[in-house]
């Protein structure tokens, strides 16, 4: 990857629409917490973390998702108060401000949290306030996304449901994650029946290469009636899915994202698939303290030279992105012009660049 490339992504408009909140927590940042807020934790150091974090080792796609959550839902154990949630929120809006990350859409597990008796208030206040913070800090434009967490009950994903109605205007849409294994989207068709009545957008992970991701993924369509799909890549293996999501313009938050074991990023061949097939497929970071990928600035370079996208292809991803984006289609459409003005400049100073070259 040369410079002008690397310098090209650093400044292209970008959306972020698959992120965890509480995968944002790098080691650093969970020692931290972890001091704070007094605790005590079992990886208490950052090599400690940096030897956890090595997860995936010789496992089935289920077995390295499960040990990926493990680590991370070990790690959100340190957020505790309003505070931490507000300051996760913050922090993570301040690097998108770095990375020319103009809008973001930013999923969080509540029951991961009131499970371990925090009040729904303090969470969603935190995250809430650090939006609305971070917005006027950093000009970065974000919204909430609640997510279920699969492995509860289904009763659970109601009760989240009603305790987010109080804030509803400050959620965008519901989402399904965690463990996909047992937990197909199907058990959920009433919880996001529920939702949609509620007017929110909807979502749903349907992870790489889990058992029926491809019948996951149709559940999702015909079932749930998602507006979006996250991840989802396992599409490409079946020819009326892929006519479908098309025909349906759903969007699919791909992530090329690698583990600390990993070389270098990984599905970026899958995502090249989807990409010429005409999908609307987004590049994501998912869980960039948690996985060596980072964000999504960090990232794009590594997996735009690793499928080897053109600048203009990945002019595309973002745009795919903000077309994805739960926004009012003016809004949506103002980050579309961006990122096409951006693509316009950056050829014409390619261009000048060349001709000086051969001058
Ligand atoms: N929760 C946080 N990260 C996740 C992922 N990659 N898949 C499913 N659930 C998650
Ligand atoms: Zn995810």
């Amino acid at each position: 990857m040369n410079d002008a490339y690397a310098r090209f992504c650093a400044e292209l408009p970008k959306a972020e629409l698959h992120l965890h909140i509480e995968g944002t927590l790098s080691p650093q940042q969970r020692l931290h917490l972890a001091r704070r807020n007094g605790l005590t934790v079992r990886h208490g150091s950052i090599a400690e973390l940096e030897a956890a974090r090595n997860f995936g080792a010789a496992g089935t796609p289920q077995e390295d998702l499960k040990e990926m959550l493990d680590y991370y839902y070990e790690g959100i154990e340190v957020l505790r108060t309003e505070r931490d949630f507000f300051d996760i929120t913050y922090d993570y809006l301040r690097q998108c401000q770095a990375e020319n990350i103009r809008y973001a859409e930013i999923s969080f597990d509540p029951q991961a949290h009131t499970a371990r008796g925090l009040p729904f208030a303090a969470v969603i206040d935190g995250l809430h306030n650090g939006l609305v913070a971070g917005e006027a800090a950093f000009g970065v434009r974000a919204r909430l996304v609640m997510c279920i967490n699969r492995d509860r009950s289904v009763e659970s994903a109601f009760e989240a449901l009603r305790a987010a109605a109080a804030y509803r205007e400050w959620i965008a849409g519901v989402g399904l994650d965690s463990i996909e294994q047992g937990n197909p989207p199907l058990k959920f068709k009433a919880v996001f029946d529920r939702a949609r009545a509620q007017g929110y957008r909807l979502t749903a992970h349907c992870d790489v290469d889990q058992q029926d991701s491809v019948r996951h993924i149709w559940q999702c369509i015909d079932e749930l009636g998602v507006d979006r799909i996250d991840h989802g890549i396992n599409c490409i293996e079946d020819v009326a899915l892929v006519s479908a999501l098309r025909a349906r313009r759903t969007c699919l938050t791909a992530c090329p994202t690698w583990r600390p074991r990993d070389a270098g990023p990984r599905r970026v061949d899958r995502m090249r698939t989807m990409f010429d097939l005409g999908l609307r497929v987004t590049m994501n970071s998912d869980d960039p303290g948690v996985l060596a990928s980072g964000s999504l600035g960090h990232l794009m370079p590594h997996a735009g030279a690793a499928g080897s996208f053109t600048p203009a292809e990945l002019a595309r991803f973002s745009i795919h992105a903000f077309e994805g984006a739960w926004l009012p289609s003016a809004e949506r459409d103002a980050y579309v012009r961006e990122v096409t003005d951006y693509l316009r400049s950056a050829e014409r100073g390619l261009q000048a660049g060349q001709a000086a070259g051969a001058s």
